[in-house]
């Protein structure tokens, strides 16, 4: 078969690819609720049963994910449509671009509410609103911010612009240059939160929720719920590991680039534990998770803190870098399929769905304000729409991917973009057999607790 290209360049370097898979995966989800869930889950126990999910599931659906962007150099949907038709005669599996390009940009237009409010408390942090606070006070400015649509629009706009400025530029002037300083720096911050941590005298405390082995905490509904965060967190099956797949050097290996990312990102989630809860058990509150864990825990502990509006502004600067580069992530697809089949330039593209995006995450902004007494099924809208993106339709594009990959797809195909044979052999078996079923749980998981309301 003749090499195909990317119409958008390739990734400079294998180090820019893993930075850029590495901020695509490391976002709100290593923030605010890796350390939650591991600490209610067992601790210890629960990471190790996260990573196994990690290595035996999420990881081979990775693979899979950027070896058929590799082998397509096309958007998503352009990917699969040309793959079915070349592996198995039917061009119909490109629905499973479509799949994963919609479920992204329906979870971008709530990442991007949540990260303007993350961006919103920098600033505020950095000048000094969070000192000297008492519950009411912290309820209040939290309530303050959600009260209003406009104020809660306005942060979701600046995001956007921001994410959108970042892909209008393209690959190599825009993504790379962009992961080059972000991802950097963002490891500097989270290192001085941990060392603040240290600092806290409750550090062991902290270290011991998250990392204690306790098995006896953890049921086999912990263990879908790592997998399940596994599966969120590395950003499998919304179709930007198979974007950034196209853009990556044929001569890249994709097996261990892709295990470096998986390793960095559950680092980044440890470390993110260790610099969190030590902060919030000095001060004797309860753990949380999700925007009462980010916007009323931890500006509380923050404002009672020595140096709490350093650490807070770090914290809040860290939690919007992280955003950044994940929503960068969640743009892209859909930019380089209107870039390609409707010959649109970059910048038109990315102005055009960044609208449509920006536009829907009003949905999630009123659900906190017009809209919050709208209550069904899980919640609010916004509620309602997080469950459904991330529980059900992640693990059916998923699945379609594995399947797609270990079962479709035949042998000379994927030989061609793996090059070690054990470490194939080892592969095939996981995408044929382990993943499916794993991913299959979740799904019948999501299925009875929807039954169930
Ligand atoms: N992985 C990101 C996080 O943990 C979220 C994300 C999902 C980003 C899917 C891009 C694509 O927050």
């Amino acid at each position: 078969m003749a090499q195909r290209t990317s119409l958008h360049g390739q990734w400079s370097s294998r180090l820019v690819f893993i930075l850029a898979v590495t901020g695509s995966a490391v976002g709100l989800g290593n923030f605010w609720r890796f350390p939650y869930i591991a600490g209610e889950n067992g601790g210890g126990a629960f990471v190790l049963v996260y990573l196994a999910c990690v290595f035996a599931i999420a990881l081979p659906i990775m693979i899979a994910e950027v070896l058929l962007g590799r082998r397509g150099r096309r958007n998503p949907i352009t990917t699969m449509r040309v793959l079915g038709e070349e592996e198995a005669g039917q061009p119909g599996w490109r629905i499973v671009g479509i799949l994963g390009i919609c479920a992204g940009l329906l979870i971008l237009s709530f990442y991007s509410v949540i990260a303007g409010w993350a961006f919103a408390y920098a600033l505020k942090a950095a000048s000094g609103a969070f000192v000297a606070l008492d519950s009411r006070s912290v309820a209040a400015l939290f309530h303050l911010h959600t009260r209003s649509w406009i104020v809660l629009g306005a942060w979701h706009t600046a995001f956007m612009v921001m994410t959108v400025a970042v892909v209008a530029r393209g690959v190599e002037r825009g993504l790379e240059r962009a992961v080059q300083v972000i991802m950097p720096l963002l490891l500097v911050l989270i290192l001085v939160l941990v060392g603040h941590a240290i600092h806290t005298g409750t550090f062991l405390r902290g270290a011991a929720f998250v990392l204690r082995p306790d098995f006896a905490a953890l049921t086999p509904e912990g263990a879908l719920i790592a997998l399940g965060h596994a599966f969120f967190s590395l950003s499998l099956g919304m179709g930007v590991l198979m974007a950034y797949g196209a853009y990556l050097p044929q001569d890249t290996s994709i097996g261990g680039t892709t295990i470096i990312v998986a390793l960095a990102d559950t680092a980044i989630g440890l470390l993110a534990a260790l610099a969190v809860f030590p902060i919030v058990f000095s001060h004797g509150i309860n753990p949380a998770e999700g925007p009462g864990l980010a916007f009323e825990t931890l500006p509380l502990a923050f404002s009672e803190m020595r140096a709490g509006v350093f650490t807070a502004t770090v914290f809040f600067v860290l939690l919007t870098m992280a955003a950044w580069t994940a929503a960068i992530g969640l743009l892209e697809p859909a930019v380089a399929w209107l870039c390609e089949t409707r010959e649109m330039t970059r910048p038109r593209a990315a102005i055009g769905v960044g609208t449509v995006v920006w536009l829907v995450g009003f949905l999630t902004i009123f659900s906190f304000n017009l809209l919050q007494h709208l209550r069904f099924w899980r919640g609010t809208l916004y509620a309602n729409l997080d469950y459904f993106a991330i529980n059900i339709l992640l693990p059916i594009s998923g699945l379609a991917i594995t399947l797609f990959a270990g079962w479709v797809m035949c042998d000379n195909s994927r030989v061609q973009e793996l090059e070690s044979p054990s470490g194939y052999r080892l592969w095939r078996f996981l995408t044929r057999f382990v993943a499916p079923v794993g991913v299959t749980l979740l799904l019948i998981n999501a299925g009875a607790q929807l039954l169930r309301h």
